[in-house]
């Protein structure tokens, strides 16, 4: 039986009764696969990693080593929430690896999106590999894999997979919820007891701020987006859109123009809300978000995010823009 294919008699899981029914059947598999063995896991952050997280630790505690990666473009709290959940609320054994500084050095004055990611791929396997090496008698690798990766793996979208790991490492894998489709994983994870803030994320690139920030990343241009991005997110929790509309972030183009603050002259970026909707990110069209709430989302960046001077609103659907601007 190939491995890889999801049995044609496999049931959809979308109830509290068939996630534990799967959460038990796995604890079973990973403990015969593992036995007392120790598992690794690059956790980050997003709803795959963190139910394959959820669930090895349920299966095998302190045998699962976590190394949660920040790369420095993480969004404004994600790191912190990986920590606080999987270390302070799940007991894990998490290395948390603060790597902002190789990234962002690595990264000044390079321009071409397609070398950021390759940079930004590169280097976090380089960060792991070097945190897998310090730790001694790892026999296996996990990994978020699930079903859609499988079926895509045709080199179409092999750009995304930037948290792929090298494939000289010999480990054997770990891939527990390999045949599973996204909305089974959620209901998973919710199953498992994860949050709801990490089970019905948006989705956040691989290579995460680091492809919203334009052009050549600086530090504080970096700064500015995350903090605009906070506030966006804010906002749209709060005025019920966050579970509406499928993704939304903010970008910010190396483009300065001129504004007044406090009656004097003000430089500053533009930040642009994006904000779609799609069932395959494939194709995308705009969510109206009503003008009162912009003006407010416009008034806050604006005085609250220094060296923002202009919020504008991108209404351009997929095709012909693309959902990310790089
Ligand atoms: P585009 O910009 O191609 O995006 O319309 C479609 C979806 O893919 C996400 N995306 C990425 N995800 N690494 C990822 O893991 C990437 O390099 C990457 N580029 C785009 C994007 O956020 C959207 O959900």
């Amino acid at each position: 039986m190939d491995n890889n294919k999801r049995p044609e008699t496999m049931e959809r899981i979308n109830s509290k009764a068939l996630a534990e029914a799967f959460i038990n059947e796995q604890i079973k598999e990973i403990k015969e696969q593992v036995g007392d063995k120790k598992v690794l896991l690059a956790l980050s952050g997003g709803v795959d990693s963190s139910v394959v997280a959820a669930l090895l630790i349920k299966a095998i505690g302190k045998q699962l080593v976590c190394v949660h990666v920040n790369h420095g473009l993480m969004r404004k709290g994600e790191s912190e929430a990986v920590i606080e959940i999987f270390q302070n609320q799940l007991d894990a054994n998490l290395i948390y690896v603060d790597a902002t500084d190789r990234f962002l050095n690595l990264l000044a004055d390079v321009n071409d999106p397609e070398r950021k990611r390759k940079i930004i791929g590169g280097e976090f396997i380089k960060v792991f590999d070097e945190e897998a090496a310090k730790l001694t008698d790892i026999k296996f690798l996990a990994q978020g894999t699930i079903y859609p990766d499988i079926l895509e793996s045709d080199g179409v979208k092999a750009h995304h997979n930037v948290g792929g790991l090298p494939e000289d490492m010999e480990m054997e894998l770990v891939e527990p919820i390999k045949l599973l489709y996204k909305d089974e994983v959620r209901v998973v994870g919710s199953a498992l007891g994860l949050p709801d803030e990490m089970v019905y994320r948006q989705p956040f690139p691989g290579p995460g701020l680091g492809v919203r920030c334009l052009g050549a990343i600086t530090r504080d241009r970096l700064e500015a987006l995350r903090e605009a991005d906070a506030i966006l997110r804010e906002e749209f929790d709060k005025n019920g859109l966050a579970g509406k509309v499928w993704q939304y972030f903010i970008a910010v183009p190396d483009v300065k123009s001129v504004g007044v603050k406090n009656d004097k002259r003000y430089e500053g970026w533009p930040a642009i809300i994006r904000a779609v909707n799609t069932t395959d990110a494939m194709s995308a069209t705009i969510e109206e978000i009503p003008y009162e709430l912009l003006h407010h989302i416009t008034d806050r960046i604006t005085h609250e995010v220094p060296g923002i001077n202009r919020v504008l609103y991108d209404l351009t659907p997929k095709p012909i823009g693309t959902i990310e601007w790089e």
